[in-house]
């Protein structure tokens, strides 16, 4: 085990925090202060890593349209040897199927609501008509079923799906109520890339959690958690603490996902080990772009590929640096299937350009008086923020004059980044994205064209801060397309 990373983790675990009770309408446990757990991750590697298992869809014979069925419900799960705790999930106890889609699919969703509280469920990063978005709009009263039908117009990507209640969305997911949805399309299919998933493509949900002494989870709503965002002292992957992966020796494939309520991560593989990063939120790079570590923030997705040939027999540990916590460890066998080389070059992105665009448009992230804003306002379900004309190219020009860390995410459309800080952004940031980290006193300018699905009044599209207890206090907005 590495030293130092589980040393530090445990220093952090003696952080005072307080304990309360998660979703007490669902019974989820929490004990009051006295037996928070500090960090769990001891840097041994003893479970298994879990792969979550893929959902393709039933195409129907009649109307050719793939349809999925999904049940968002309550369980309970153990992820420590200390008990179980009450958790939500799709399908399941805990987290979600990986929904696996096709560019030019139509697709049907049926989501059935067994939590015993109302929820909806988002499409992170696909691009769906707004009515179709799951967006607080949606709401899906408990013990009733919402079907959501679009078609899938975008590119080869890794997405995800979660509940996105007004004010209720951070203890959802919190409570497991997350899932990958994957869309492929003709064109990266034809590339030399790791894509036999649990084999070679591998999805890597990291959250944060906090546990009592009795392993039921912690979830404070304190007001300074609420402002700081909670951050659980557990790491987990694909909701296992510690957990060990058989990766064959060749190029392996990870699909990151920054799954947290609030949590900022910096990935690396131990030793700074040089890795690949092939794509974005909304898919692949113009070409594999060579890194020793990438900063997430919430929401935020990467995909890269990790090069194993030369090291059957070791074990490479994925670790958080920000935090010193070892994630999970990849242990080198032998290779059972064709290797992969990764082109050079993966895909053309079409830069859209400043000249392109008609206007620059404020997004100020801003606190003040024990509150979070954007463009000094709060949340309100019955106001539309702003509306953009279709097909219009615009320059977003998002500024965190805070003294504490956020990001942006938008819906119904995804953009570049033109410059970060008044520079030009990192090349590993110069894909297509949905989200992005904005730290502290810092500025983003992003340029977007929504092509497509203009909506209604009674369903704007959102955006917002994605660390979800500030997303939750009001850190959102809403846009229409005209
Ligand atoms: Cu991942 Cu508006 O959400
Ligand atoms: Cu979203
Ligand atoms: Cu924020």
């Amino acid at each position: 085990m590495d030293r130092r990373f589980f040393l530090k983790a445990s220093a952090a675990g003696a952080a005072g925090l307080t304990a309360s009770s998660l979703l007490s309408g669902c019974g989820m446990g929490g004990m009051g202060g006295v037996d928070l757990q500090p960090s769990l991750n001891s840097g041994l590697f003893s479970r298994p890593f879990f792969t979550p298992p893929e959902l393709l869809g039933t195409v129907n014979a009649v109307t050719g349209r793939k349809v999925f069925d999904l049940t968002m419900q309550a369980g309970s799960q153990q992820f420590t040897g200390n008990g179980v705790t009450n958790t939500l999930g799709i399908n399941g106890n805990y987290l979600a199927p990986t929904l696996r889609m096709v560019q030019g699919d139509s697709v049907d969703l049926n989501v059935t609501n067994q939590i015993g509280q109302t929820t909806t469920l988002h499409w992170h990063g696909m691009r769906v008509p707004s009515d179709m978005d799951g967006s607080p709009h949606q709401e899906i009263l408990n013990n009733t079923t919402w079907n959501a039908a679009y078609s899938v117009i975008q590119k080869a990507s890794t997405n995800w799906y979660h509940p996105h209640p007004h004010g209720t969305t951070a203890s959802q997911v919190y409570a497991g109520l997350a899932g990958m949805l994957i869309v492929d399309d003709a064109e990266t299919a034809a590339l030399d890339l790791p894509k036999t998933y649990g084999t070679d493509d591998f999805p890597v949900i990291v959250q944060d959690r906090d546990m009592n002494a009795d392993g039921t989870f912690v979830y404070s709503a304190s007001h300074q958690e609420i402002m700081q965002g909670k951050k659980g002292l557990t790491m987990m992957v694909n909701g296992v603490i510690d957990p060990v992966l058989d990766v064959p020796a060749k190029e392996v494939r990870f699909r990151l996902l920054n799954g947290s309520n609030s949590r900022i991560y910096t990935f690396q593989w131990d030793g700074g080990r040089v890795f690949k990063q092939i794509a974005t939120e909304q898919g692949l790079l113009a070409s594999p772009v060579n890194l020793t570590s990438i900063t997430m923030s919430p929401g935020e997705r990467a995909e890269i590929v990790v090069d194993f040939s030369a090291l059957q027999g070791q074990g490479v540990l994925f670790q958080d640096v920000s935090s010193g916590t070892s994630l999970f460890k990849a242990n080198v066998v032998v290779n059972t299937i064709p290797a992969t080389i990764t082109p050079t070059t993966l895909t053309t992105i079409v830069p859209l350009t400043r000249t392109q665009a008609v206007r620059s448009r404020p997004f100020i992230l801003s606190m003040g008086q024990g509150n979070v804003y954007i463009n000094n306002k709060q949340m309100d379900l019955n106001r539309i923020d702003e509306s953009f004309a279709l097909n219009d190219i615009e320059i977003l020009d998002i500024q965190n004059t805070s003294n504490m860390d956020h990001n942006f995410h938008i819906h119904g459309a995804f953009f570049q980044l033109l410059t970060r800080n008044g520079a030009a952004p990192s090349i590993f940031e110069a894909g297509l994205k949905d989200t992005v980290y904005l730290p502290a006193n810092s500025r983003v300018e992003a340029i977007i064209k929504f092509t497509n699905y203009a909506a209604n009044a009674a369903a704007p599209f959102m955006y917002h801060c994605h660390i979800l207890e500030h997303e939750d206090a009001g850190m959102m907005g809403q846009l229409t397309v005209v």
